[in-house]
C-alpha cells in the first residue's frame, strides 16, 4: 500500500521536475537565440559561470519551478481531472462486464488488450478496495487465484466440468458480495467526486448547484432541467425524465457522473433510485418503497400509527359520501388532504362546509389531481407555530440539519391560500435544543427504525413537518426530499461540505462524517408571479438582480432568458432572494433591502418572513457571506 503511495508522489516530482527543466531550457533558447551551452548562456547573461548564474539566481528559479508547478496543476484540472476514474470506477466497470457474462475481463490485458483487465493496476486497486471493505479484497484475491481457471470457460465445458462450475458459483456470489459494498464507499483522502448531477430546477436545486459549486471535491456541476440562474454556474443538460429513465442512466454513463442528486419528489415516487442502484450508479434518495411517505399522505399516517410518532387524528376515504357524512360529524376547520402528490397544492384547510364539501367533490369525483385525490384524508386541525426539520438518513444513522420555518399561506400574517412556500428562515427559535431533543426521539429515531423494519432503504432527506404547540409535537407530513424555499435558508448555514454529505449519506456512511454550522441565521424571501399560487403570466422582464451585496444570493426558481439573453419570468415562484448574518435581524434587513431593487410585473412577496422570531434575537456582527463562484467546464 505504501509503495503505491510512494510510487505516485514520486511519479508527480518527476513530472514536475521535467515541465521545470524544459521550461528553463525553453527559457534559454529564447534568452540565446538558439545556442544551448550552459557557459555560452551564463557569458550572455554576463555572468562568470553556470554554476555562478544559478547561484545569483536562486530565488528566480525557485520562482520559475512553483510556476511550473501551477502551469502543471492548471493544465492537469483543464485537461484530465474531469477524466480522472479512480479504481474503484474501473472496478465497478469490471463488475458489470463480468455480470454481463465478459470473463476476459479479469484476463491479464496484456492478453487481450481489447479489454480493461482488473489486474491492470492491481496494486493500486488492492489499496483503494482494502481500505473500504475486506469482503472486496477477498474477492480480488480469489479471483486472482482463479483467474487461470476462469480463463478456460467457454460455453461448451462449462455444463460438464463440475470444477470450472464451482469456480463460476464462487465467482458469482463474491460479485454478489461487491455489488451490496459498492454501495458503501466512503471517501479516501484525496478522492474526489469530480462530476456531479442536479435533477431539478428550482430555488432549491440552485441552492444544491451553488453548493457544488463551491465543494473542493467537485469539478462540474449538471443539472436537469435548471432554470437560467443554474445556467450561470452549471452546465445544463436537457434529459428526458420520465420512468424507467433510460435517457438519465445513459447520459449518466456516458458523461461518467459520479453522483446523481434528485431534488423534486416525482422522480423519486417514479423510483428513480431503485434504478440507479440496479446500474450501480451513485445517487441520492431514498428508494421508491421510501419515496412513499411523501407520495402517499395515508401510507405515511400509517406508518406514523404503527410506530408510534405523534401527530394528528385522521380518517381516509376512498368513497366522496363516506367522506362528506364524515365531514358532517366532524367540526370546523376542516383539513382536507389529496392523498398522492399535487405539487403542494393537495391541502384545503377551510371553516366552511360547502367549500369543504366542493373540495372533496373536485378531488374525488372531478379528478382535480388525477388519481393522486381519488383517495383523501380527513385530518383534525392542529394549531400551532410550524417548523421544518430536513434530516440526512441512511441505513444506520439520521442527522438533522438545523431547523427552519416556512411561510406557506401567499399573504402576510398567514393569510390567502396555500403556496409552495413564500419563504423561509433558519434557524427557527421556537425549536429549542430541548425540542430539538424531542423530534430526535420521538421523530427521527422512531423513523429510521421504522425504515430498516419495514425494509426501506432510505439514503435521503427525510424532510418533517411539525406543529409545536407548548412544548408539544406533532408531525404534519413526512416528504421524501429537500424542502423549498427551507433549502435555500438551510444549507448556506452549512460549514461542512455538502456534497460530502451527500456522498456519505448515499454510500451509508452518514455516520462517519460530523455536520457542522456557522453560528449565523439565514432567511429567503420568495419573490412571485402576479397572481400565484393561481395562474399566473410568465415572460415578465426581471431586473435588478445584480447585487453586489455579500450578504445576499439570489436563488433562482422560474426563470428564464428571453432572446437578447436577458432574464424573464417563467414561473410562479421567480426568485428566492437569501441573506446570511450573524442575526437574523441583519440578514433580514438584507434580503429586504436587496429586494428593493429588484422588479418584474406584478411581482408579490410577504414583508413579514421571519417577523415571528425576530424578537428572539439579538444584535451581532456583520458577517460577508458569499457563496464562491466556480466556473464549470
Ligand atoms: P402539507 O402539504 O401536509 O404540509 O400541508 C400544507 C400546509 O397546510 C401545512 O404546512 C400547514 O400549514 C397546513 N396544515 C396541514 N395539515 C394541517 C393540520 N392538520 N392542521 C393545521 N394545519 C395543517
Ligand atoms: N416548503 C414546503 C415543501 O417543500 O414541501
Amino acid at each position: 500500500m505504501r509503495k503505491v503511495i510512494r510510487k505516485s508522489f514520486i511519479l508527480k516530482i518527476g513530472v514536475i521536475a521535467f515541465f521545470t527543466l524544459i521550461m528553463f531550457f525553453l527559457m534559454f533558447l529564447l534568452i540565446n537565440k538558439g545556442r544551448t551551452d550552459p557557459e555560452a548562456i551564463a557569458q550572455t547573461l554576463k555572468y562568470d559561470s553556470f554554476a555562478d548564474f544559478i547561484i545569483s539566481n536562486i530565488g528566480g528559479i525557485f520562482a520559475a519551478g512553483i510556476i511550473g508547478i501551477l502551469i502543471i496543476a492548471i493544465i492537469r484540472t483543464a485537461f484530465f481531472s474531469q477524466r480522472f476514474r479512480g479504481p474503484v470506477y474501473k472496478f465497478r466497470d469490471a463488475i458489470q462486464k463480468i455480470e454481463d457474462g465478459n470473463l476476459d475481463t479479469i484476463l491479464d490485458p496484456s492478453k487481450n488488450s481489447e479489454y480493461f483487465s482488473m489486474f491492470e493496476d492491481f496494486n493500486q486497486m488492492i489499496y483503494s478496495i482494502d481500505k473500504r471493505f475486506k469482503t472486496i479484497k477477498k474477492a480480488l484475491e480469489y479471483l486472482e487465484k482463479t483467474k487461470d481457471k476462469l480463463s478456460e470457460v467457454t460455453p461448451e465445458n462449462e455444463k460438464e466440468n463440475s470444477s470450472i462450475q464451482k469456480y463460476k458459483n464462487d465467482l458469482e456470489k463474491y460479485i454478489l458480495k461487491i455489488k451490496e459494498n459498492l454501495q458503501n464507499m466512503t471517501l479516501l483522502p484525496g478522492e474526489r467526486i469530480p462530476r456531479v448531477l442536479v435533477i431539478g430546477g428550482g430555488g432549491r436545486e440552485h441552492t444544491i448547484c451553488a453548493m457544488a459549486c463551491r465543494s473542493r471535491l467537485v469539478d462540474v456541476v449538471y443539472a436537469s432541467p435548471g432554470n437560467a440562474g443554474i445556467d450561470q454556474i452549471a452546465t445544463i443538460a436537457d434529459i428526458d425524465m420520465k420512468p424507467p429513465f433510460d435517457n438519465l442512466i445513459e447520459f449518466v454513463k456516458n458523461e461518467n457522473i459520479d453522483l446523481t442528486i434528485v431534488g423534486p419528489e416525482q422522480p423519486l415516487v417514479d423510483g428513480i433510485t431503485d434504478i440507479f442502484r440496479k446500474n450501480d450508479l451513485v445517487i441520492f434518495g431514498p428508494s421508491k418503497k421510501g419515496a412513499k411517505i411523501e407520495g402517499s399522505k395515508a401510507y405515511a399516517k400509517h406508518i406514523m400509527e404503527k410506530y408510534g410518532i405523534p401527530t394528528g387524528a385522521y380518517s381516509e376515504f376512498n368513497n366522496f359520501d363516506e367522506a362528506c357524512s364524515y365531514l358532517k360529524e366532524t367540526t370546523a376547520p376542516y383539513v382536507i388532504k389529496a392523498d398522492g402528490l399535487a405539487a403542494g397544492k393537495g391541502v384545503v384547510i377551510t371553516s366552511d362546509m360547502n367549500e369543504a364539501v366542493n373540495t372533496l367533490r373536485s378531488f374525488m369525483l372531478e379528478d382535480k389531481f388525477g388519481s393522486a385525490g381519488k383517495k383523501v384524508i380527513i385530518e383534525e386541525y392542529l394549531d400551532g407555530e410550524e417548523a421544518s426539520i430536513l434530516a440526512f438518513v441512511d441505513q444506520n444513522t439520521i442527522k438533522p440539519l438545523p431547523a427552519s420555518q416556512d411561510h406557506k399561506r401567499a399573504y402576510e400574517n398567514d393569510e390567502g391560500p396555500n403556496t409552495g412556500g413564500m419563504g423561509a428562515y433558519a434557524p427557527a427559535p421556537v425549536v429549542t435544543p430541548e425540542l430539538m431533543e424531542k423530534i430526535q426521539n420521538q421523530i427521527l429515531d422512531p423513523m429510521l427504525k421504522a425504515f430498516k423494519k419495514e425494509g426501506i432503504d432510505y439514503r435521503g432527506i427525510l424532510y418533517a413537518g411539525l406543529i409545536i404547540k407548548n412544548n408539544e409535537l406533532k408531525v404534519i407530513e413526512f416528504n421524501c426530499r429537500f424542502g423549498d424555499p427551507e433549502t435555500q435558508a438551510v444549507l448556506p448555514l452549512l460549514k461542512t461540505d455538502l456534497i460530502e454529505i451527500i456522498w456519505n449519506t448515499a454510500n451509508n456512511q452518514l455516520d462517519n462524517i460530523k455536520i457542522e454550522h456557522l453560528d449565523k441565521s439565514a432567511i429567503c424571501v420568495v419573490l412571485a408571479s402576479g397572481g400565484y399560487p393561481g395562474s399566473y403570466e410568465k415572460g415578465k422582464p426581471i431586473s435588478g438582480i445584480d447585487t453586489e451585496n455579500e450578504n445576499i444570493e439570489i436563488f433562482h426558481a422560474g426563470t428564464s432568458k428571453d432572446e437578447e439573453g436577458s432574464f424573464i419570468t417563467s414561473g410562479g415562484r421567480v426568485l428566492g432572494v437569501t441573506a446570511v448574518n450573524d442575526t437574523l435581524k441583519k440578514a433580514v434587513k438584507n434580503a429586504y433591502s436587496a429586494i428593493s431593487s429588484i422588479e418584474f410585473e406584478g411581482m408579490h412577496f410577504r414583508k413579514d418572513i421571519a417577523k415571528r422570531a425576530l424578537k428572539n434575537q439579538s444584535a451581532g456582527e456583520i458577517f460577508p457571506w458569499k457563496l464562491p463562484r466556480k466556473k464549470t467546464r
